[in-house]
């Protein structure tokens, strides 16, 4: 139904949404730097009425390509004074986005239009960056050229190996990999015109991965590993992690798959904490790496992209326990304690989570063809099953989440539980860029600045220190 838009061509169609409502959508085609990206703009052809002080206000509707609906309100304080509540921003629209769709009731989760389960079957992580970024899957020229780069500029400033020295063995590589982030500008300071843009996100795709690996690496007291030209972005990565100078290292092509399907999974997910961050830190102009910086802080959190390693720990802890799973589902549920049951519940997705159910079948695939027998994957598999069949998750609507089984796949490939939330940080790498530009393609962005409420004391004097 949708006509397919060429470069350059604006495109318009027209058809009706579900509720009847007539629907006009413009499709607008440009060509960008090495890729071309579609750009398709919602349409504005209905009006929510708004009644405040006996006073009505029109505000437009606007209808995104699968019929979402949002009421904008920049006008709203202009005109009435008032401004919407909205805490957690459950109900706010922040942009408008071509990049990433998700319907959390129906459980779809699709990249530019493509399923993620066709891209997890089909795609390499290159391809996904590459789609994300440009907005069409590459030819096989621009998938070289761009493949290309991510090996080409994997090395870092030999300057920067000094910084490693300088962190704690304990230090949490989260911390190292978002100061090392942030650290790239200073070897990339050119204020970043046309040019330099795409190179910077290059640069920033290839070094994390580096950065990464030798923040294990120091960790762990080894020597750290130079990339090698002529591996794959995973393959690299994985001997940079695994590899010693004593011994010949060859990743296994079973955890290789895996490591590229987990990365995919976790490209991107819109207007999620981490990915808001960046928005909200590049809207104010500041670099690419500062903007990536804020947005591996933000993925660090428990509630986030934290929560993998927490789910780990949380299994642990329950076998320790004698595995008694069953205990800390009733747990989870009283009111009483702040325990909750880390995987479960998201935030958007209310039936199941499509990458959940993708890592639950590659779980199970690469436990068995890598010989692994993990207790604690059977004390997860009976987690959920207790949790999906109980009234107070039902109710609520908790399912496990993407983190919910990576912890088990990434325990059997090796990789440490600290070093979990690093590799959702390199997964998401890609949708953080293809958000940040996105923001710096539209005219209209502006920087980000909510308001507020303000609930705290009216005006008072202020008393001298010997009168309080
Ligand atoms: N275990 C037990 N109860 C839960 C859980 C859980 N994991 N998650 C939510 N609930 C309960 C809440 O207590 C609340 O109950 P109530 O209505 O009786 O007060 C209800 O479900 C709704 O929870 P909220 O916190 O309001 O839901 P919200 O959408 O704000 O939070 C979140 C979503 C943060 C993911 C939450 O479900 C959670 O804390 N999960 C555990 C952490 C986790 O797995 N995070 C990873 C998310 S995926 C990602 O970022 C990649």
């Amino acid at each position: 139904m949708r006509p397919k838009a060429q470069p350059g061509s604006p495109v318009e169609w027209e058809g009706r949404l579900r509720s009847e409502s007539p629907l006009k959508i413009m499709v607008m085609a440009h060509g960008r730097g090495s890729g071309t990206y579609t750009k398709i703009k919602a349409s504005m052809m209905e009006n929510a009425k708004l009644s405040l002080d006996g006073q009505e206000y029109d505000l437009p509707v606007v209808t995104g390509t699968e019929g979402e609906r949002g009421i904008d309100i920049t006008s709203l304080r202009g005109e009435s004074g008032a401004i919407t509540l909205d805490s957690g921003y459950g109900n706010t629209g922040s942009c408008q986005s071509s990049i990433c769709f998700i319907n959390g009731e129906q459980g779809i989760l699709r990249y530019r239009g493509f399923p993620i389960e066709q891209l997890a079957e089909n795609a390499s992580f290159a391809e996904v960056c590459y789609l994300l970024i440009y907005g069409e899957l590459p030819t096989a020229d621009q998938l070289k050229a761009f493949s290309g780069g991510l090996t080409n500029h994997s090395m870092i400033h030999e300057d920067m190996k000094k910084f490693f020295e300088g962190y704690p063995a304990s230090a949490h590589p989260m911390a190292v990999l978002s100061s090392m982030i942030a650290s790239l500008a200073t070897y990339y300071p050119k204020i970043e015109g046309d040019e330099d843009e795409d190179l910077n996100f290059i640069r920033v795709l290839a070094k994390a991965k580096t950065i990464a690996a030798w923040a294990y690496k120091k960790s762990i007291g080894q020597p750290l590993v130079y990339p090698l030209n002529h591996l794959s972005y995973c393959g690299n990565f994985l001997n940079m992690m695994f590899s010693v100078p004593t011994e010949d290292y060859q990743a296994s092509p079973v955890v290789e798959n895996a490591l590229n399907v987990l990365l995919i999974l976790h490209a991107d997910h819109e207007q999620n904490c981490s990915t808001s961050t960046v928005r909200m830190v590049a809207s104010s102009q500041a670099n690419i790496f500062a903007s990536l910086s804020a947005g591996i802080c933000a993925l660090w959190g428990p509630l986030h992209g934290g929560a993998n390693q927490k789910v780990l720990e949380m299994l642990e802890m329950i076998r320790a326990d004698g595995a008694d799973y069953k205990k800390y589902v009733n747990l989870a549920k009283d009111r009483d304690s702040e325990f909750r049951l880390m995987g479960f519940g998201h935030r958007v997705y209310k039936n199941f989570d499509p990458r959940a159910t993708i890592l639950r079948k590659a779980c199970d695939e690469v436990l068995e063809e890598l010989g692994v027998d993990d207790p604690l994957l059977d004390i997860a598999k009976q987690l959920e099953d207790v949790a999906l069949n109980d009234d107070y998750f039902i109710e609520r609507k908790l399912y496990p989440n993407v983190d919910f089984y990576s912890g088990v796949l990434y325990r059997a490939m090796g990789i440490p539980t600290n070093m979990f939330t690093v590799m959702f940080a390199l997964g998401r790498l890609p949708g953080w860029i293809s958000h940040l530009k996105e923001l710096r393609d539209d005219p209209g962005s502006r920087i980000n600045r909510p308001r507020q409420v303000y609930t705290g004391a009216t005006q008072r004097d202020y008393v001298p220190l010997d009168q309080r």
